[in-house]
C-alpha cells in the first residue's frame, strides 16, 4: 500500500484521490478550503459526479480515503504528492499559475522526506521546470525530490470510468527513476504508458484538447455550411464517422465547446504561441467560431420573433453538458446575457444544475421543470443535452408554449416529429427543410452540375 498525497479537491483532485484510495493506495487529500474539506469530511460532495459519492464513502470508511486541510498530514509518510489545483485564465488568456506556486511553495516548506512531486494541473509547457526551481529555492534544507507531468484526460460526468480507463497515461520526467515509480502507482489501470520528457508531456495535454476543441468548431463551421445547403450536419458527421482516419467521437455541432476546460486550454495555448513569436491562426479560428455559435442563436431568434423586447425566453438546459452541474463557460450563461441585453425576459431549467445556476445567474426566473418553463414563452432554447429533455411530452410543452418556436442547440430532436407537433423547429446544421414541400423550400442548384 502506497501512500499518496493530492493537493486539490476540484473534480481533477478528488477523482484522482478516490479513484487511487479504490486501487488500494492510502490518500490524503488536502485542500486549503475550510468549507470543501469539512463538506468532504461529512460526506457531502462539492461537485455532482455520477458515481463519486458513494466510492468516497466506500474508501473513506475502509480507512484509505481522508480529507484535511493539513499539508503536514498529508505528505507525512507520502511517496508522492499529485498537485491538481486550478489554473483559471489570467487577464490576457494566459494560465494563473497562482494556486501552483503556492501548492509547490508549501509542499517543499512541509516536506522531511524525499517526495514524487506529480503535476496533473493542466499547465503551461516550461512549469514543471518552474515547479521544481520554485522546490528547490524553498526548502529550509535540501531534501530529494523529482518533479513529474501526469496530465488528466478525464471528463467531467463519466470521471471515474475515464479515469480507471484510460486510452493512455502520459508521463513526463528527466528523472527516469521517478517516472518509472509512478508508472507502476498506474499499472492496476492496464493501460498504455508514454513516457517522454516533461515539457513534451505538457504540451500532450494542451495538444489534445486543443484538436478536440478543434473537431467541435470543425463541425459547427460545416454545420453553418449544411444550413444554408440542405444538408443534414448530423448525417454528415455519421458519415464522416465510419472512415477510420476520421472517427465518430467529438463531431456533435451544437452551441459551442464550453467548461473549465477547451476554452481556457485553447486561449492559454494561443497566449504561449504568441508570446514565442508564432502566429497560432488556427487556434483564433476555432474560438472565433465558437463564440460565433452561441450569437447565431440570438440573431435566429431575431429572425423567427422580431423584435425580441419583452419576449419570454426559456433555456431548456443550463449546465455546460449534461451529466454535470457545472456552468463555467456553459453556452446557457453566454445566451442569457445576450437574450437580457435584448430585453427579453429569460427563464431556466436544469436538472441538476439550479444550485449552481442560482449562483451563477441571480437575476434569472427558475422554472421547476421542463413542462414550467415552456409555460407562456415565445421560444424555447435547448442548451444541454440532459437525457431526459429527449423523451419530453411535446405535445404538453407545444400547448403551454405562446409561440411554438423551438431553437434546438444540442440537434436531441427529429425536426420532421417537431414540425408535426406543430413546433417552428430549428436545429443547428439541420437544413433538410430545403429539401422538403414546405413553403420555405428553396431550390438548390449544384454548384457542379451532375452530368454522365
Ligand atoms: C475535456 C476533455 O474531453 C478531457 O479529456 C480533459 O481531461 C478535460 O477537458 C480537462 O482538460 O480537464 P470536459 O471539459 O469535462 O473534458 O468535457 P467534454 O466532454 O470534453 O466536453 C467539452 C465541451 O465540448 C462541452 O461543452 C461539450 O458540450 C462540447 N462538445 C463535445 C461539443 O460541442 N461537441 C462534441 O461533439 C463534443
Amino acid at each position: 500500500m502506497k501512500k499518496i498525497c493530492v493537493v486539490g479537491t476540484g473534480y481533477v483532485g478528488l477523482v484522482t484521490g478516490t479513484c487511487f484510495a479504490d486501487l488500494g493506495n492510502r490518500v490524503v487529500c488536502v485542500d486549503i478550503s475550510d468549507e470543501k474539506i469539512a463538506m468532504l469530511q461529512a460526506g457531502e460532495m462539492p461537485i455532482y459526479e455520477p458515481g463519486l459519492e458513494e466510492m468516497v464513502e466506500r474508501n473513506v470508511k475502509a480507512g484509505r480515503l481522508s480529507f484535511t486541510t493539513s499539508y503536514d498530514e498529508g505528505l507525512t509518510g507520502a511517496e508522492f504528492v499529485f498537485i491538481a489545483v486550478g489554473t483559471p485564465s489570467g487577464v490576457d488568456g494566459e494560465a494563473d499559475l497562482r494556486y501552483v506556486r503556492m501548492a509547490a511553495e508549501t509542499i517543499a516548506a512541509t516536506m522531511s522526506a524525499p517526495l514524487i512531486i506529480i503535476n496533473k494541473s493542466t499547465v503551461p509547457v516550461g512549469t514543471g521546470d518552474w515547479v521544481a526551481d520554485i522546490v528547490s529555492r524553498t526548502q529550509p534544507q535540501p531534501i530529494e525530490f523529482a518533479v513529474v507531468s501526469n496530465p488528466e484526460f478525464l471528463r467531467e460526468g463519466s470521471a471515474i470510468s475515464d479515469f480507471l480507463n484510460p486510452d493512455r497515461v502520459v508521463l513526463g520526467s528527466l528523472d527516469k527513476d521517478a517516472a518509472e515509480k509512478v508508472a507502476q502507482l498506474h499499472l492496476a489501470l492496464r493501460a498504455p504508458i508514454v513516457v517522454t520528457d516533461l515539457r513534451t508531456a505538457e504540451m500532450i495535454k494542451y495538444a489534445s484538447n486543443a484538436f478536440l476543441a478543434t473537431r467541435i468548431s470543425f463541425i459547427n463551421e460545416i454545420a453553418a455550411i449544411c444550413e444554408k445547403l440542405g444538408a443534414d450536419v448530423k448525417e454528415v458527421a455519421a458519415g464522416m464517422g465510419y472512415d477510420k482516419r476520421i472517427g465518430r467521437y467529438f463531431l456533435d455541432a451544437g452551441l459551442g465547446y464550453g467548461g473549465s476546460c477547451f476554452p481556457k486550454d485553447v486561449l492559454a495555448l494561443e497566449h504561449m504561441a504568441l508570446i514565442h513569436g508564432t502566429h497560432p491562426a488556427l487556434l483564433r479560428a476555432v474560438m472565433d467560431i465558437n463564440r460565433d455559435q452561441r450569437r447565431r442563436v440570438i440573431h435566429q431568434l431575431r429572425q423567427e420573433l422580431g423584435r425580441l423586447q419583452d419576449r419570454h425566453i426559456g433555456l431548456l438546459g443550463l449546465a455546460f453538458k449534461a451529466n454535470t452541474d457545472d456552468m463555467r463557460e456553459a453556452p446557457a450563461v453566454e445566451i442569457a446575457h445576450l437574450l437580457r441585453n435584448e430585453g427579453v425576459r429569460v427563464k431556466g431549467y436544469d436538472p441538476v444544475a439550479m444550485r449552481a445556476a442560482a449562483r451563477e445567474m441571480p437575476d434569472m426566473q427558475l422554472a421547476e421543470d421542463a413542462y414550467d418553463l415552456a409555460e407562456g414563452c415565445d421560444a424555447i432554447v435547448v442548451c444541454t443535452e440532459w437525457n431526459e429533455f429527449r423523451h419530453l411530452d411535446m405535445g404538453r410543452v407545444r400547448r403551454a408554449m405562446r409561440t411554438p418556436v423551438i431553437f434546438d442547440g444540442r440537434n436531441l430532436y427529429d425536426p420532421e416529429i417537431m414540425r408535426d407537433h406543430g413546433f417552428i423547429y430549428h436545429g443547428v446544421g439541420r437544413g433538410i427543410w430545403l429539401n422538403s414541400d414546405s413553403d420555405d423550400a428553396v431550390n438548390i442548384t449544384p454548384a457542379i452540375p451532375y452530368s454522365v
